[in-house]
Parts: structure tokens; sequence; C-alpha cells
């Protein structure tokens, strides 16, 4: 079956002054379907942001594919097959114009992509949105400066489904906000996965929240996908030596995981990526090939993992 979203072999640098370049994305494939929840994991800095940023076609790759509903994305694609994947980003103040109304906001998509075919039909559309994220009509008339970040994020959410999507891309939807407002936004996005058969790209640094949401996982460490497969098996049985360091930050009492230790360390330079495999300054179970050889994702199972001693270390060390 077709993906509704794919990155296929997709690598981002950023070149910056003198030469240098920033390894953002190398070498990432992902594939997004029906009804999946895909959470992205990871340190700052691993290239979360740009992988939201390439699937929603807001930067193009250096080298492979993003496809949307397996047309390949391009600066000059139509409008119907772009609709289908949406951006929620961190921040909702820097994402709403602060001088329009969260009317013309939300309303602004519906225009675009030619969803109404008059001025009072949209009119109702935003008020119905607004009532689809649990805020009363009279915020239309209201300006981004007259409401709460909660609220901002609601309204963002609702702009993105204003365009009739199949894929919301979510950057961190909940770092900005309080932690009571953290969870009614979750549920809110549980709501509409359900009520509008959506599939989200979830990118966070939260993991009790990817765990919350996902069917799926990937776990990026300095621009690449070191170990990605079903969420439930990610987080029970982590099996890459970083994804089992990430999730011992997790403060939850789980047998499962007992004897993981925490993550030490720094993340290094994308400037200046280690050779071999990144992860190695850091990985407790680093032996000589780990310096020298790029570890690729194999599959084990349903999962895959990039682990030179994937089989050496046991299960659960
Ligand atoms: N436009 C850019 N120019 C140069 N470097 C960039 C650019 N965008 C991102 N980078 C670099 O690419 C790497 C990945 O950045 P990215 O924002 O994707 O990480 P992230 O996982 O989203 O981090 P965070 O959790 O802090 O949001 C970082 O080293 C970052 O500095
Ligand atoms: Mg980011």
């Amino acid at each position: 079956m077709t993906p509704l979203l794919e990155l296929d072999h997709v690598t981002r640098r950023f070149p910056l002054r003198r030469g240098q370049t920033v390894h953002a994305v190398e070498d990432v494939s992902l594939r997004l379907g029906p009804g999946e929840t895909l959470a992205i994991v990871g340190e700052s800095g691993c290239g979360k942001s740009t992988v939201a940023r390439l699937a929603v076609g807001l930067i193009t790759p250096t080298l492979g594919t993003v496809r949307i509903d397996g047309t390949p994305v391009r600066a000059r694609m139509d409008r119907a097959t772009r609709r289908h994947v949406q951006f929620v980003s961190q921040n909702p103040w820097s994402a709403l114009n602060p001088r329009k109304t969260i009317g013309h906001s939300v309303g602004q998509p519906l225009a675009v992509h030619g969803l109404c075919s008059s001025g009072a039909e949209r009119a109702a559309r935003v008020t119905e949105l607004l009532e689809q994220v649990g805020l009363p009509a009279q915020y239309a008339a209201r300006r981004p400066s007259g409401v709460s970040g909660g609220e901002l994020q609601r309204i963002t959410v609702a702009r993105a489904i204003a365009a009739q999507p199949r894929v919301i891309v979510l950057d961190e939807p909940t770092a900005s906000l309080d932690v009571g407002v953290k969870a009614t936004v979750i549920n809110l996005l549980l709501d509409l996965r359900t009520s509008l058969g959506l599939s989200y790209v979830l990118i966070t640094h939260e993991l009790d929240i990817a765990r919350h949401l996902a069917t799926h996982v990937a776990v990026m460490y300095l621009g690449r996908i070191v170990e990605q497969g079903p969420a439930e098996k990610i987080f029970t049985a982590p099996r890459h030596p970083y994804t089992r360091m990430l999730l011992a930050a997790i403060p939850v009492p789980d047998p499962t995981r007992r004897g993981l230790t925490a993550l030490t360390g720094e993340v290094p330079s994308a400037v200046y990526p280690p050779p071999g495999c990144a992860f190695h300054p850091r990985c407790p179970y680093v032996a000589d090939a780990c310096r020298d050889q790029v570890p690729l994702l194999l599959a084990i199972g349903d999962r895959t993992s990039a682990c030179l001693r994937d089989s050496e270390i046991p299960a659960h060390a």
C-alpha cells in the first residue's frame, strides 16, 4: 500500500561559512500509513525539526525524495496533494500573524485551497473548526495577543485541520505549554485523530507523550535513525544502546527496564560527526569496529536497529 507520507533515503545538509557543513539529516527513510502516529524522538539537535520541515516541503532534501501519497514533493506540485500534509509548529506565537484576526488565520487555508465558495460559507466553517478544537465562535474576532498559549496552539491545530489533511506533522506541539494545558492539547490531538481519521508525525523530546500517542517510533541520533519500530516494542524492549539509555530517563517503575544506564556526555557536533557509529563515544558497549564502521539499519523482527554489536548485547542489559 502507498504510504501517506514517505521519506526515501533523505539527506539534508546545511552549508556554513568556511566550507563547513552541518549534517542535519543523513539517509533517513520513514513511512507513515493511515491511522498511524509516528513519534520521532531524540536529543536536541539530532535533526527532528529538519525532518519535520522536509516532510511538509518547507525545505528540500540535499539527497533523496519525500513523497505525499506516492507523489514526490516538488516546489511546484499541485496544491490538492500538498494540502494532505499540514504542519503544527512548536511556537504558536510565531505561527500566526499577530495583526490578523484568528478567524482570518483559520480561514486562510480554506481560501488558499478553494474549499469554500463564499465568504459566508467560510465564516461558518471557521466557527465549526474553532468548535472542533474546543473554542467558542467569538474567538474568530480576536487577535493572537488576546488568547492564552494553550488556546493559541488549539488555533494552529484548527488551521491545520481546515485544509482537510490526512497527515499532520506536529513539531513539539506541547513544548511551550504549561503541564496542565499540555494534557488538554494531547487529548484534543487524540480526539481529532479518531474523529477525522488523521495520521500524525509527532516530534517530541517528551518521551511520556510519545508513549501515550505513538503507534510507531523512530529514534534519531545525530541526523540518523538508529532504531525504528512499533511503539510498544521500542518502549518495552529497546534494543539499540542509545534507545536504551534515552528511555532510562522516563521516570516510571518498570521491571523490564531495570538496570538501564542513563545517558551521559554531550551530543557531538553535527558539523564534525564522529566516524563510524556516531554514538560510539558515549556507548557503554563500544568495540573497535564501532569507531570506523557506520552501522546499517538492519531488520530484526518488525523493527530496525543500527548497531554493529546488536547480537552480542543481551536483551535486557
Ligand atoms: N538552517 C540551518 N542552517 C544551519 N544549520 C541548521 C539549520 N537548521 C538546523 N540546523 C542544524 O541542524 C541540526 C539539526 O537541527 P534540528 O533543529 O533539526 O534539531 P532538533 O532535533 O529539532 O533539535 P531540538 O530538539 O533542539 O528542536 C542542528 O545541528 C542544527 O544546528
Ligand atoms: Mg526541533
